[in-house]
């Protein structure tokens, strides 16, 4: 047979989540082997956007995985995405046809990796015809890994996941991250910060948007917003809110897709009380 007639050999047998599964405890364990030794530490979109070598090699990993056993299926990962909006415009169009879009970010708080902070974490989701059907988190610092399949719930460790019961927002955990661009999307986030600092128990800004998305879905946080995010950041929380009874959309109160930048994501009782103060404050980021 010809070099170029032979057909790769695929293992077919693992479902999606199981793919999944062992792509973020893989990622996972290499990442936290590697903790402490970033020999290439870059910048990206700013100077307090930063990239590795450990980046890098996380979602070659990742990538060479989902592609042994799903060869035709597509793959948006950051580090194959140049940084800033129009670059990710152009990256979603070029696989909207696709019908199954694996969606990684092989270390979410980056920053927090690079300083030893160990609040960071592996995210994959898998969107089929544009809506995310699983994600995937995985904390190495913890070993704690949240999985959520649409319509069939959402976990953590084996053991169901739902959402704070917090009523009002003086009740509420709330966390947020601070944006690196700072010219539209920091100062929005500042008058947010300042409008709902005071009508909350309190504020976290732990540094990786996808564990503060599996907290507010393990009830740990009741709500956190962000602005000018990326879908890599937030596919798989945005499942594991949904799917542990939580309510997940743009700062204006649209449905979540994958194209939304400005998420806010509650237990729902808080909800209209999240997105009516960030109006109020025109902190929507729009
Ligand atoms: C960042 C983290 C951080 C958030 C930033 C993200 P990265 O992702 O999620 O918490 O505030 O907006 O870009 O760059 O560490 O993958
Ligand atoms: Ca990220
Ligand atoms: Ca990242």
């Amino acid at each position: 047979m010809n070099e170029k007639d032979k057909v790769p050999y695929v293992v077919t047998s693992k479902s999606h989540t199981a793919v999944a599964i062992n792509c973020a405890a893989k990622a996972g364990e290499w990442i936290q082997s590697k903790l402490g030794t970033v020999k290439q530490l870059g910048t990206k979109s700013s100077a307090q956007d930063l990239v590795t070598e450990v980046d890098k090699g996380a979602e070659q990993m990742i990538r060479k995985l989902i592609l042994t056993h799903f060869p035709d299926h597509a793959i948006l990962g950051e580090e194959g995405v140049e940084p800033g909006p129009e670059a990710l415009t152009k990256a979603l169009e070029a696989v909207k046809d696709e019908p199954y879009v694996w969606i990684i970010d092989p270390i979410d708080g980056t920053t927090n990796y690079v300083h030893g902070f160990p609040f960071y974490s592996v995210s994959i989701a898998l969107a089929y015809q544009g809506e995310v059907i699983l994600g995937v988190i995985y904390d190495p610092s913890r070993d704690e890994l949240f999985i959520a399949e649409k319509g069939k719930g959402a976990y953590v460790h084996g053991n169901p996941t739902a959402v704070s019961k917090d009523n009002d927002l003086s009740e509420s955990l709330l966390a947020t991250g601070f944006p690196t661009e700072h010219s539209f999307n920091l100062p929005n986030n500042m008058a947010g910060i300042q409008a709902l600092l005071p009508k909350v128990r309190n504020l976290r800004g732990g540094g990786s948007a996808a564990l503060h998305m599996a907290y507010v879905a393990a009830g740990r946080l009741s709500g956190y917003w962000e602005l000018g995010l990326n879908p890599w950041d937030i596919a798989a929380g945005a499942l594991l809110i949904q799917e542990s009874g939580g309510k997940v959309t743009d700062t204006k109160g649209r449905p979540y897709d994958l194209s939304v930048r400005n998420i806010a994501a509650t237990n729902g009782k808080i909800h209209e009380g999240l997105l009516n103060t960030l109006s109020e404050a025109e902190a929507t980021g729009y």
